[in-house]
Formats: structure tokens, sequence, C-alpha cells
């Protein structure tokens, strides 16, 4: 498999995402488990911002300690699952700013269309993370990023909750600069392009929709 997936391999997050697989989980449950794997999937996704020293006093005496250096960060969800994940990571970041791309698949073809994409300016000085709970076919990713590079972005990562293979490998042969973190690695795709054993429509199980 690609060198550029990192399976995060939390008990946690395997917890929730067992929780998050149960085809019994309500749909509140399933939003905010979805929502709280996403708080520990953020830790993984930013492990790398760089840090400089400050000085601070405590209550007891003077200190130099350790503060986020300032790279500006961007959460770009994919409409409509992505927001879902979305909540958790701005939970954690609450000053990241967020781009938004819609993109919807042809249940036919599994080809992506894209009909919205709205990003924060500057995205070349900030860390872009694109964000989608699957990734299947990899369809819809690479036509995201795609965008995102034409935008401007430079420094991107991708992070899902459960992959395919295929997609994994597709989505890396396109955009081999772009780290995959993942909570899961699943079996394969199944003929209408679902992940299998999956989760289901991350969107409607979000959403209550069917
Ligand atoms: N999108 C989903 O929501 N689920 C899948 O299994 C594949 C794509």
């Amino acid at each position: 498999m690609s060198d550029n997936l990192t399976i995060v391999d939390h008990p946690l997050i395997q917890h929730k995402l067992t929780i998050l697989r149960d085809k019994t989980t309500s749909t509140a449950q399933f939003r905010q488990v979805i929502r709280e794997v996403a708080f520990v999937l953020g830790c993984e996704v930013t492990q790398d911002l760089k840090l400089k020293e400050v000085e601070i006093e405590t209550p007891i005496e003077k200190m130099t300690a350790p503060y986020l250096e300032g790279k500006k960060l961007c959460f770009v969800s994919i409409l409509r699952a992505g927001n879902g994940l979305l909540d958790g990571l701005l939970d954690l970041i609450p000053s990241a700013r967020v781009g938004h791309v819609g993109i919807y698949r042809d249940h036919e073809t599994l080809e992506a269309h894209r009909y919205y994409f709205k990003t924060p300016d500057k995205l070349g000085e900030r860390l872009v993370v694109l964000v989608d709970p699957m990734l299947a076919t990899g369809n819809t990713a690479i036509d995201a990023a795609n965008e995102l590079k034409k935008a401007g972005a430079k420094a991107m990562k991708f992070l899902c909750l459960v992959a395919a293979p295929e997609g994994v490998e597709k989505f890396s042969a396109a955009h081999p600069d772009v780290p995959i973190i993942t909570a899961a690695l699943d079996r394969q795709l199944n003929d209408v392009g679902y992940i299998m054993p999956g989760l289901g429509d991350a969107g409607d199980r979000i959403y209550g929709t069917k």
C-alpha cells in the first residue's frame, strides 16, 4: 500500500469507529461520535505543526514554553459528509479557516461533478486539510485536490475516516505529494462504489437521510 498513507491506530478511534460502522447506531449518536473521532484525528493531522518558544509566567515562576508558530490552517470540507468531521476539527482548532467543495458522484458512472467551491484567501500560506469521511473511488477527492492546487494550495493533507485500497491507490497516483490520514483501510469497493465493510453512506448516516 502507498507510503503516503497513515492509519491512525488508537484504541479510542478504533472503538468509536466500530460504533460508527454498526448499522443500529442512531443518527444522534453517529453525529456525536464522528465529531469525537475527528477531534482525535485532528491531533494526528496537525502533529507536525511547528512550535516556537515564548516567555510566560506561571503563578509560580517565569518559564520558556512551546507555543504554535502560527502556521495558518485551512480545513476544506467536501460537502456534505465532510461537515461531519469538520465540527470535531473546529472543536480542536476553532481559529482555523474553512473552505467547502461541493461535489456529487454520478451514481451510474461514479464520476465526480463539482457544483460549489469556496475557500479562504492565501491558500498557499496555509496547511490545507481536505476532509471527507470516505475515500472510496478517489474521484471526488482527486477533483477537490486538483481545484485546491489550482486555487494556490501547496501544503495539503487528506483526512478521512475509512479508505478503500482502490481510492488510496488512485488518489496517491494523482497526488503523491498529499499524505492521506485515515482511521481504517477497508477491504474493497463494491460494484456501486461503496466501501466494504465500510459504514454505509456517511452523509445519510450523519443527517438521517436515505
Ligand atoms: N461514500 C460513502 O458515504 N460511503 C461509501 O462507502 C463510499 C462513498
